[in-house]
């Protein structure tokens, strides 16, 4: 299928939260550096994003996030050391995963002011064109990717996309949910969308749940720094205003793989044991030591 519509190429990571929730092993590391496994969290997503064809990576960063512009450089001192010792397996994981020269951008954002704040950091870089968003701390774990499915359907209906999933009615109150035409269909309109709806008011289950391919006119609503939901520039209602004062149209793409938070401590724990079960090496024995700790 040939798609009319302006291609992504681009990905922006917001990494600029204090990420309090998992002190005290964020006080000096980025949480997006705890590993899953053996690779740390922001690379797992970066791997989502060249899945789904992104060809540049920007990074909004914050203090103590130096750490992960060195993960996305080479390492030369490691790497001629990997191969005086012959270590060729090693030598070839990392440059797998190296960026081309070019293919990365940083830029701060000085104060955790939200996320729609930190997305509004990257709009020299992004321009006049769309864009991928992803919240590294949420992990979509299954096959095809979350980001591929949701190219799949920009190329066909153009406009704005969200990745969604379930969450329990009781917990609705916690997240970005939208309301939808048909709740069970694959892709769908979006007809409403709140950020943290108090309890009992929220349109449905579906929780807006970290993927996002939005029009560059975002910034522009960004640009007024309106405050929402816990004093924070809130991204959902710079949406909001996208779609109602704007009329541009929003899509659902359900997302029907397994999602951890690892902003939270089960979530991260959860993702390491699904991880590591996934894979070949570990699998097997990481099954029969955990069925002997249970
Ligand atoms: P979170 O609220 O989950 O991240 O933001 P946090 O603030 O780091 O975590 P806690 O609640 O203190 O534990 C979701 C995403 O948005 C980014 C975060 O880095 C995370 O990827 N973010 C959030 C920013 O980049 N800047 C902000 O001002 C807020």
């Amino acid at each position: 299928m040939i798609s009319l519509q302006k291609p992504i190429r681009k990905a922006v990571f917001p990494v600029a939260g204090l990420g309090t929730r998992f002190l005290p092993a964020t006080k000096a590391m980025p949480k997006e550096m705890l590993p899953v496994v053996d690779r740390p969290v922001i690379q797992h997503v970066v791997d989502e994003a060249r899945a789904a064809g992104i060809e540049h990576f920007i990074f909004v960063t914050g203090r103590n996030k130096g750490v992960i512009e060195d993960h996305f450089d080479s390492q030369f001192e490691l790497e001629r050391t990997l191969a005086e010792r012959g270590k060729k397996n090693e030598l070839d994981l990392l440059s797998r995963d190296l960026p081309d020269p070019g293919q990365t951008s940083f830029t701060r954002q000085q104060a955790p002011l939200g996320l729609g704040h930190a997305v509004w950091c990257a709009r020299e870089i992004v321009g006049n064109e769309p864009f991928a968003l992803l919240l590294p701390d949420m992990l979509h774990h299954g096959d095809p990717p979350c980001l591929a499915e949701m190219m799949t359907s920009y190329a066909e209906h153009g406009g704005n996309h969200v990745a969604v999933s379930p969450v329990p009615e009781d917990q609705t109150h916690l997240y970005g949910i939208v309301g939808v035409e048909d709740s069970r269909a694959k892709v769908s309109a979006i007809t409403s969308m709140v950020e943290k709806p108090p309890r009992g008011t929220a349109p449905s289950n579906l929780h807006i749940s970290g993927r996002y391919i939005l029009q560059p006119e975002i910034f522009g609503l960004l640009e007024r720094q309106e405050r929402g939901a816990g004093g924070e520039i809130q991204l959902t209602d710079a949406m909001i205003k996208l779609g109602e004062e704007l009329g541009q149209p929003f899509f659902a793409v359900r997302f029907d793989g397994e999602i951890y938070d690892c902003g939270s401590k089960i979530g991260f724990l959860l993702a390491n044991v699904a991880y590591a079960l996934a894979r070949d090496d570990l699998g097997p024995s990481l099954k029969s030591e955990l069925k002997r700790l249970l």
